[in-house]
């Protein structure tokens, strides 16, 4: 794992979006995993600002609600539209995100595994982090192998996410997700976190021990992870000196 703490979250998204940029230039075919939330909007927004070509690259979300269609504000897909596709010369038919409102869970949840597998796999995928330590929608004790199938939310993540529906009553309680073991078969990874509130979940995911407790843990088990924080959500880890001193002190070849 590779942990890189930055002053801002804008400093921090932005050194991925560089990262990202260089990927899109050396394969222009590239295929992105893609996360929800507050935290990776700053990269979508320096992205789309970085006139890259978008043609050919493909993208797969890692989750959405079900029962919302894709024209809901609330919905993965009109985040993903409002916060990136909409700048960029993607093509409609290289977008994946799953469909809330399919009527076959798990014969949905096959094919978008199947279309990852097709599509040759994930180049790099971008997550986030709940303040549980979930990534996508897998929530504490998911199975570290798990695939791309419903799951269903906590009380915390159901409050935690209220703030992009009109009240939390609204929240859905169930979800499709990519599964741990789906994301730990992406080539690379990259995680953002920023801010106290994810400060807890970070030390878990970094210096913890490896459970589904925890199910970021996991990503110490994948041997290319890049971990972008800010001072804030840095502020629980214990080998703070370190993950600098390594990060300032790259050899050339190394640096980006
Ligand atoms: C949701 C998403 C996750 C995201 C998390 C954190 O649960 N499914 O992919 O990482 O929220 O969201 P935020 O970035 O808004 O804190």
């Amino acid at each position: 794992m590779e942990i890189i703490i930055q002053p801002t979250d804008e400093a921090a998204s932005s050194i991925a979006a560089r990262l990202i940029a260089r990927l899109l230039r050396d394969k222009p075919s590239a295929v992105l995993g893609l996360a929800t939330g507050n935290t990776p909007r700053m990269l979508y927004r320096e992205l789309a600002r970085m006139s890259l070509d978008w043609s050919k690259v493909r993208t797969f979300d890692l989750d959405e609600y079900v029962g919302l269609p894709p024209e809901h504000p609330a919905s993965y897909r009109q985040f993903m539209w409002e916060n990136l596709f909409r700048y960029v010369n993607i093509a409609p038919a290289n977008i994946h995100v799953p469909d809330g409102m399919t009527k076959d869970i798990p014969g949905f949840c096959a094919r978008y595994e199947g279309a990852i597998r097709a599509a040759g796999n994930i180049d790099l995928q971008v997550l986030g982090i709940g303040r549980d330590g979930h990534i996508g929608f897998n929530e504490p004790t998911s199975s570290l192998a798990s695939r791309t199938r419903i799951k269903t939310l906590t009380a915390q993540t159901r409050r935690d996410n209220a703030k992009f529906f009109d009240s939390e009553a609204n929240v859905p309680h169930h979800v499709i997700t990519m599964g741990i073991g789906t994301i730990m078969e992406s080539r690379q990874i990259m995680l953002l976190a920023f801010g106290e509130q994810k400060a807890h979940a970070v030390a878990h995911a970094v210096e913890g021990p490896v459970t589904a407790m925890c199910p970021a843990s996991v990503l110490q088990l994948h041997p290319v992870v890049k971990i972008f924080l800010d001072e804030a959500a840095a502020s629980r880890l214990t080998k703070v000196d370190y993950y600098r001193w390594v990060y300032d002190n790259k050899p050339d070849w190394q640096k980006f």
